[in-house]
């Protein structure tokens, strides 16, 4: 707490913040839908397997329980001991918070709390499958799997995209007929935003938030044509910068050319991050890159290890993942389309299985690297990261560029704090800001209140537009993923 940034931060008891909102209405909806993950996984417990089938029900009590206590604003318990050194952390700062209601609590530290307090009752759990059981990862492939349309035109131009870069040299670049150099960087660019902007509007698809949209919603919000309508709602945009030092690094020829990525959301989210990591190698744009998953589920559709593994099996054999659906009862009643699945054609199988070997062959290199860090799921701020994790903030001083995902990862950046629209990002994201060691570029969705870095009088602006907030005194247009930011700080300048 002592180093987060000394301005007000969103608390739940505030009914113009989205927090309120998230704790009253989401956080229940959320906490249901483990219950239900849980219940699914217990009635699969052989009768004879009389632990695994007790255990899998005292934790379905445990979350009824914890959803009872959200909803009944009671006070945050502190967490059980798992063995792991953040549960100090979280019971420390739970001590030094009151302990609080969950009605009426800084937002960023409760929504952590509750995650990790999930997280224990698995993490405590002996038999299997609870113990570290992931309570959203069904969820997470059933999403994934509803993105077909969009992988399926992902995986052509990637494909596309890759193969031109293998077969021209610097003088004759991708997707351009041209030879004059300042031409070539052109057209080099706006490949690149093309790969960026797809990792960043992956975002806007994440678990948490999309629980009331439809099958067929989901699939419009990926595809290329509302990439490009969208173009306008990216508010700041910092492509350019970032682009500049990667090109830097190349013309320089450092030999270790590092680009780090603080993933976000597993599925679809995560594929777009492998497009963009991928890309990033093939162009030598970076020759190596390291992502940074969560070592424990995490705000429902975050990534941990396995959804890593998961996507690359799901990709090895794309006719199986996509064409025999497991889940293909069990959702019959909510998913407008509950036929088979059509059959993928040859090409589509082709092109998916294409970056399978290609990602599979630069992680098998050890040029494309996870790394977890138990950091990622601490409470606070990352304003507290040279101070809790120095051997991380070193870590991540070796990156180019370092490339925060979404939402979550942006509250954390800026501590959460109610900062004036127009404070200048490098400032609002402290000491990961100028002076750092750091190169930060925060590609995010506005899913929650914080927003900084707009020109003067923007926020004003969207405000006043239909169901902008204004009318209600809240910044309701940044709650829904509908604006982006796109945001650099040079902290090695
Ligand atoms: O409660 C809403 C929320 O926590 C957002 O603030 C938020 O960060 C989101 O869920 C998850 O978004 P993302 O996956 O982009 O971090
Ligand atoms: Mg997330």
């Amino acid at each position: 707490m002592d180093h987060d940034p000394k301005v007000p931060t969103y608390q739940t008891s505030d009914p113009t913040s989205f927090a309120h909102k998230s704790a009253r209405e989401r956080w229940p909806a959320i906490v249901t839908g483990a219950i239900d993950d849980v219940h699914r996984t217990v009635s699969c417990i052989p009768d004879s397997d009389k632990d695994a089938l007790a255990e899998g029900k005292a934790i379905t009590s445990a979350l009824a329980t914890l959803k009872y206590e959200l909803q009944h604003n009671r006070v945050l318990g502190p967490i059980a001991d798992d063995g792991f050194p953040d549960v100090e952390l979280y019971n420390d700062e739970l001590a030094a918070r009151g302990p609080p209601t969950w009605h009426n609590v800084e937002w960023l530290f409760s929504e952590c709390y509750l995650y990790r307090r999930i997280a224990t009752l698995f993490s405590t759990a002996t038999t299997k499958p609870w113990r570290d059981y992931d309570p959203f990862y069904r969820q997470k492939m059933k999403t994934f799997r509803s993105s077909r349309p969009a992988v399926l035109e992902l995986c052509a131009r990637y494909r596309q995209i890759v193969e031109q870069i293998r077969a021209s040299s610097r003088d004759a670049p991708v997707g351009a007929d041209v030879t004059d150099p300042t031409e070539i960087e052109e057209a080099e660019k706006l490949l690149f935003v093309e790969m960026a902007e797809i990792c960043l509007w992956g975002n806007a698809t994440d678990l948490s938030l999309l629980t009331s949209l439809s099958y067929e919603e989901i699939q419009k919000l990926q595809g290329s044509n509302a990439r490009k309508e969208s173009e306008k709602n990216i508010l700041v945009n910092d492509f350019g910068a970032a682009f500049a030092v990667l090109t830097r690094a190349l013309k320089a020829k450092r030999e270790i050319r590092r680009v780090d990525i603080v993933l976000d959301n597993a599925g679809f989210e995560l594929f777009v991050d492998l497009i963009l990591a991928g890309y990033l190698l093939a162009t030598g744009l970076a020759t190596e890159v390291v992502l940074h998953p969560k070592d424990i589920p995490w705000f429902v559709s975050d990534v941990v290890p396995k959804d890593f593994s998961a996507l690359l099996s799901a990709m090895a054999d794309p006719r199986a993942f996509y064409e025999d659906s497991p889940d293909a009862d069990a959702d019959a009643d909510d998913e407008p389309d509950n036929d088979k699945p059509a059959p993928l054609a040859e090409e589509e199988v082709a092109n998916v299985q294409f970056l399978f070997d290609h990602w599979s062959h630069l992680h098998g290199e050890g040029k494309l690297i996870l790394r977890p860090n138990r950091f990622w799921t601490h409470a606070g701020s990352f304003w507290r990261l040279p101070a809790v994790a120095p051997e991380l903030m070193e870590d991540l001083k070796e990156s180019e560029l370092v490339v925060f995902k979404g939402d979550l990862n942006y509250r954390k950046l800026t501590g959460d704090a109610a900062w004036p629209a127009t404070t200048p990002f490098t400032e609002a994201i402290g000491p990961l800001g100028p002076g750092s060691g750091l190169r930060v570029l925060a590609l995010r969705t506005c899913k929650a209140d914080v927003v900084v870095g707009l020109p003067e009088g923007k926020d004003e602006e969207i405000r006043a537009m239909e169901g902008g907030g204004g009318d209600f005194g809240a910044r309701k247009w940044a709650w829904s993923g509908k604006w982006a930011v796109v945001q650099f700080s040079d902290g090695k300048a």
